[in-house]
């Protein structure tokens, strides 16, 4: 079938008829698992109901208020119980429409925070190889993998790196905090490398997502990075794209949202 779509890959796929639950049916009546919740974003389910219900109520009230000129009591709601949710100090959100668009929100806040505090000479945001942060110039600067950002090289602002814990490649035991304090001194490494009062953030994965696989960090890695990051004055920004929102836990647990 001749399509203007733009799919970045020339097979052929069964078109969607309809979806339910954890059931997908193409336009032949054949019904699939989604085992992967789609790209891992469907995770509550294909068309759930309570959902739908919520979406029609808001949509019949009004369609969109911009965030200048308006307060919504459904971005107010959403917002709260984020904030209830999310460890204590952390009370702002600021909603975005992907995973790209929020690592470089994080990296503009960070900046922002940055200049607010007199120090315009922090820029650097520190990643980690392998990784994925987004596919939009500014996250794509900060993602480990090289076969997505050479391409894009010239037209990026180069970012330093220091290696992903993957402590089993590395025949390390993940159970000891000496793995975790090994990788851990990669970053105050780098650090001291590129200049502290040049280094603005750390973003990591704190369970790793499409690049590194589910990886866990070593015991004693994340504790360590948070002090290295405290001692440097670098801000640690944790994309949980690919691991928040309930995928890990229990944040989006039934018992917290009456949707
Ligand atoms: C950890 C992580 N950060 C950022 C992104 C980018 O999200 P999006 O594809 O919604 O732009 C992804 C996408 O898979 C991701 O896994």
């Amino acid at each position: 079938m001749s399509t203007h779509l733009f799919y970045q890959s020339r097979l052929p796929r069964p078109e969607l008829d309809r979806a339910e639950g954890i059931y997908m049916w193409d336009t032949t009546g054949k019904r699939y698992i989604d085992g992967s919740s789609g790209a891992m974003v469907s995770n509550i389910g294909h068309s759930n109901p309570n959902v739908l219900a919520a979406m029609q109520k808001q949509m019949e009230r009004g369609t969109f208020g911009y965030r200048l000129h308006f307060q919504t009591e459904a971005s107010e709601k959403l917002a709260a119980r984020a904030a209830a949710l999310a460890p204590e100090g952390l009370n702002k959100v600021f909603f975005v429409s992907g995973g790209s668009e929020a690592t470089e929100s994080a990296m503009k806040l960070a900046r922002q925070y940055a200049l607010t505090c007199g120090e315009a000479q922090r820029y650097k945001v520190i990643s980690r190889t392998p990784s994925y942060h987004g596919a939009t110039l500014g996250a794509l600067a900060v993602t480990g993998y090289a076969p997505m950002t050479a391409p894009f090289d010239p037209m990026m602002h180069a970012m330093p790196k220091i290696p992903a814990p993957r402590a089993y490649l590395d025949g390390l035991d993940p159970t000891d905090p000496a793995t975790g304090h090994h990788y851990a001194q990669m970053l105050e490494d780098k650090i001291l490398e590129e200049g502290p009062q040049t280094c603005l953030a750390f973003m990591v994965e704190p369970v790793g997502g499409a690049s590194t696989g589910a990886l866990v960090p070593p015991a004693g890695y994340m504790q360590r990075i948070r002090e290295i990051c405290d001692q440097y004055g670098v801000l640690l920004i944790h994309d949980e794209v690919m691991s928040g929102g309930g995928r890990t836990g229990r944040f989006f647990a039934a018992e917290h949202w009456d949707v």
